[in-house]
């Protein structure tokens, strides 16, 4: 949680709330942007909208629920008959839209043309990339919802990385050889590192300027200890920005 004003986080994160339609299945994104969308969404519940929600974290499951909004697996979401889902014969209803936050997106001259109309993004900053990724890769549409601090001609924050337990220091090693300086990310209420929703820590990679984003992703990908890094490439659809004044939407 970072950036601009709540009014300005709820005008982008309701926007995108208003493009879902009846009968959607929604990827819910983390974080206090993408937490205006979800309360939203459950607003349109109340009122009558058939939707099924696909949590991203502990935190998107617990808002939703507390909405009213009906959850699904993302299991059942993608393939109901996949390994270990027993629900043979139904075919899966897919996701057919992502809302979700950022802590950086890159925008103008030489982003954006990797395959989405948007350049790539920075995630993590509440340690819930492995499982956003997931769901917002696999959504037909992934909304970004951001204010204005998010944007930015180059990603220059550091990457959250999240790391098996036991391979914190050899994927710190490998990151240092990266060019990058690891920080362990600790918790604030508690003695010890943040702890992720999958049992897992969080490396904030600091790289400088990335020059090169899916470069970069490649490298952090490859690296054996790391569960899942904050750099998505190619995913985003379209972007909307809060502003002062109403909403900018970008890519679509
Ligand atoms: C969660 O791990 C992040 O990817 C969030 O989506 C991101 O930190 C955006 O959060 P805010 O909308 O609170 O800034």
């Amino acid at each position: 949680t970072s950036g601009g004003s709540d009014a300005v986080k709820r005008r982008a994160g309701e926007s995108a709330a208003d493009v879902v339609g009846d009968g959607d299945v929604i990827g819910l994104g983390t974080g206090s942007t993408a937490a205006h969308a979800i309360r939203r969404i459950g607003e349109r519940v109340d009122a009558g909208l058939d939707v099924r929600g696909v949590p991203t974290s502990f935190a998107s499951r617990e808002l939703a629920i507390e909405r009213g909004i009906p959850l699904l697996d993302l299991d059942e979401a993608v393939a109901p008959d996949a390994p270990g889902v027993d629900a043979p014969g139904i075919d899966a209803p897919g996701i057919d839209v992502a809302i979700d936050g950022a802590d950086q997106v890159a925008v103008g001259e030489g982003n954006g043309a990797a395959g989405s109309g948007v350049g790539p993004l920075i995630k993590g900053g509440g340690a819930a990339h492995a499982r956003e990724k997931l769901v917002d890769a696999a959504a037909d549409r992934f909304v970004v919802v951001v204010d204005p601090s998010k944007e930015s001609p180059t990603l220059d924050r550091p990457v959250p990385v999240e790391v098996l337990p036991a391979g914190r220091t050899a994927v710190a090693e490998a990151v240092r050889a990266a060019g990058g300086e690891p920080t362990l990310r600790r918790a604030e209420r508690k003695d010890g590192p943040v702890v992720t929703d999958n049992g897992n820590l969080v490396l904030d990679c600091a790289f400088g300027e990335i020059a090169d984003p899916g470069a970069l992703a490649t490298t952090l990908a490859t690296t054996p200890g790391v569960v899942e890094h904050g750099i998505f490439v190619g995913l985003a659809d379209e972007v909307h920005v809060g502003t002062e004044t109403g909403v900018r939407v970008t890519g679509r």
